[in-house]
């Protein structure tokens, strides 16, 4: 009986972080210390306070906590220092590739101009992949909370950073009860017209219809959660067909109450239907754990093999925006891992 994939060794495996908010990765700490860099008031006088407060029912309540914490943000340098750390911990992960998210209505709402922050952000990246050795995608996405007409607003300020190759598509977040993806589907066309990748959260706690339309409506080419899709057997194997790559988050759906525990969660059955899928943090800092965090947990609960976390890791490179020759280097030693797995594996059976 060969030992347990240890922590150590989901560090080792070379993956793709494909599902993380740059917002998200803001712990209590560096809310802090931003707070005071710009001279505003936060109602917790510190990081554990801060960590007590995340206790979440459900999605909205997790938003609104979300939406004020990101309000320390306002200048270059905060932006710089979020995404530059963001980097850091993904190298710390051994996440060879990360493409974050970011919500930019959730900062020119507060009137910090799309420039800072988007600049800041890249300048955060940049510097990090110097750094760190991680390369990166920064994905805006619309807010489905919003009218259709402000997200279009957004993608009009947006486009040349979109058409240029410094932001790499469009995606969509927020509440999603009774906000459907087909309201965005102008923003959508926009996108496609113009040949832009798209992704939206969709089947995080709405139906799976919402995930049927993100496809059929919007052309997503990757779905960010999609579990609701496992109750619609006939999306599952058009999913699985299509090859539609999905973003889970285990520990994201436990602390918001998709799932009661961790042994419940679907990843199992997502795998077993040879759906895509792809382990990622959502929301590290308000959710208690990062992309590797996500993997011990899962392992742990479900008993994954190590033949089922290289799945992961694979489909991780092969669905990501990594161009051909570095996908293809990243699988190359994806499979020199997978050997030296199978000779340990071999050598303890
Ligand atoms: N924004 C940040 N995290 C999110 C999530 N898990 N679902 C929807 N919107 C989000
Ligand atoms: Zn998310």
């Amino acid at each position: 009986m060969p030992a347990r994939p240890t922590r150590d060794w989901m560090r080792g495996l070379p993956k793709a972080e494909l599902h993380v908010h740059l917002e998200g990765t803001l712990e209590p700490e560096m809310m802090l210390a931003l707070a005071r860099r710009n001279g505003l008031a936060l109602p917790w006088p510190d990081a554990a306070t801060i960590r007590a407060a995340y206790a979440f029912g459900n999605l909205q309540e997790f938003l609104d906590l979300y939406y004020r914490g990101m309000g320390v943000l306002l200048t270059h340098a905060d932006y710089v220092d979020l995404a530059c750390t963001a980097m850091e911990r993904a190298a710390a992960d051994g996440v060879v590739h990360a493409e974050f998210f970011y919500d930019p209505q959730g900062h020119t709402s507060r009137g910090v101009p799309f420039d800072v922050v988007t600049g800041g952000l890249l300048a955060g990246l940049a510097e990090g992949e110097r750094r760190f050795g991680v390369s990166w995608r920064l994905i805006p996405n619309l807010l489905r909370h919003l009218p259709e007409d402000d997200a279009l607003t957004t993608l009009r300020v947006a486009e040349p950073w979109l058409l240029d190759g410094r932001l790499h598509g469009v995606g969509l977040d927020s509440s999603e009860r009774d906000f459907p993806p087909e309201r965005f589907a102008r923003a959508y066309a926009w996108a496609a017209e113009r040949g832009l990748f798209r992704t939206a959260h969709a089947g995080e706690e709405g139906p799976a219809a919402y995930v049927a339309t993100a496809l059929d409506v919007l052309g997503v080419h990757r779905i960010d959660h999609g579990n609701r899709a496992l109750e619609d057997p006939a999306l599952v194997s058009r999913l699985a067909a299509l090859g539609i790559g999905l973003t889970v988050c285990p520990l994201s759906n436990l602390r918001l109450r998709g799932v009661a525990c961790l042994t419940e969660h679907p990843l199992r059955q997502m795998l077993d239907a040879g759906l895509k899928v792809t382990l990622n943090g959502d929301d590290p800092a308000y959710f208690g754990g990062t992309c590797l965090d996500n993997f011990v947990a899962i392992a742990d609960a479900l008993e994954l093999s190590v033949a089922d976390l290289l799945t992961l890791a694979r489909n991780s490179l092969e669905v990501s925006l990594l161009d051909p020759a570095a996908k293809a280097r990243h699988l190359t030693a994806l499979a020199a891992y997978a050997g030296a797995a199978a000779l340990v594996e071999g050598a303890d059976t």
